[in-house]
């Protein structure tokens, strides 16, 4: 069995809310491995991108806490390594995608590897390509605020896999996709994984895409089980 990649420890969030505070997750454990496909379903609401984000360390859990490669305890590291450490290793696709209005697309996907160090002339082609891949080789030079919904879901996938992290999570990646196009981008996400063994962690409510990663858990009421396979 390969080696473990992320595990999450007895993990739960609260969000306070007028009425007292919500207890959304309810002790999660989870260990993802090396290379996995994973799928995370549940209702809407159930917790499935609060899981994403403490799993990507973009937001504190109110208990428990996340290991990277049985070494690093993510939640210690300050803000700077932290930064640092999403960058290299972790790859996001977000229902709100961050991305840059102001710059092209091209110039989005390249970012991870600029702020990484990396150089223009390494980085402009690999993000050519990844454009290319996800079917928007007439769209490199748009400004990101003047692309279409699922243009720009698209970019956020080229930008989450141009420095090939050990680690994609992925919120309803196809979520705004026509079947043709959503096809593509799962494609695109399979074949780094083939290629160059990033895990993936997807949110989704289509037991399509589900069917084609190769794990896949439910939350329910604050809790994970993993689905018969
Ligand atoms: N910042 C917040 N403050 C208060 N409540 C929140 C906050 N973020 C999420 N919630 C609540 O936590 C619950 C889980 O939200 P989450 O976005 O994780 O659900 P989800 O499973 O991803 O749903 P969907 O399938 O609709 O995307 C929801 O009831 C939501 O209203
Ligand atoms: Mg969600």
């Amino acid at each position: 069995m390969s080696s473990e990649l992320l595990r999450a420890e007895g993990l739960c969030k609260s969000f306070p809310t007028g009425e007292g505070s919500i207890d959304v997750l309810r002790g999660i454990d989870l260990v993802i491995r090396e290379g996995e496909r994973l799928a995370v379903l549940g209702r809407s609401g159930v917790g499935k991108s609060t899981l994403l984000h403490l799993l990507g360390s973009l937001d504190r859990p109110t208990a428990g806490r996340v290991i990277f490669r049985d070494s690093v305890d993510v939640s210690t590291l300050a803000a700077a390594a932290l930064a640092r450490f999403r960058n290299a290793s972790l790859g996001f696709v977000f229902q709100f995608h961050h991305l840059l209005p102001e710059f092209d697309a091209v110039e989005n996907v390249m970012m991870p590897g600029l702020i990484g160090g990396l150089g223009f002339s390494e980085m402009r082609p690999r993000a050519v390509r990844l454009l290319q891949e996800v079917g928007l080789e007439h769209r490199l030079t748009h400004t990101v605020g003047k692309l279409s919904g699922g243009e720009r879901q698209r970019v956020a996938v080229a930008r989450a896999l141009v420095l090939e992290p050990a680690l994609l999570l992925a919120d309803e990646p196809t979520g705004n996709l026509d079947p043709k196009t959503g096809e593509q981008v799962l494609e695109l996400m399979l074949e780094m994984n083939r290629a160059h063994g990033t895990a993936l962690v997807i949110a989704t409510h289509s037991p399509e895409l589900a069917g084609r990663l190769n794990r896949r858990v439910v939350i329910a009421e604050g809790t994970l089980e993993e689905a018969l396979p």
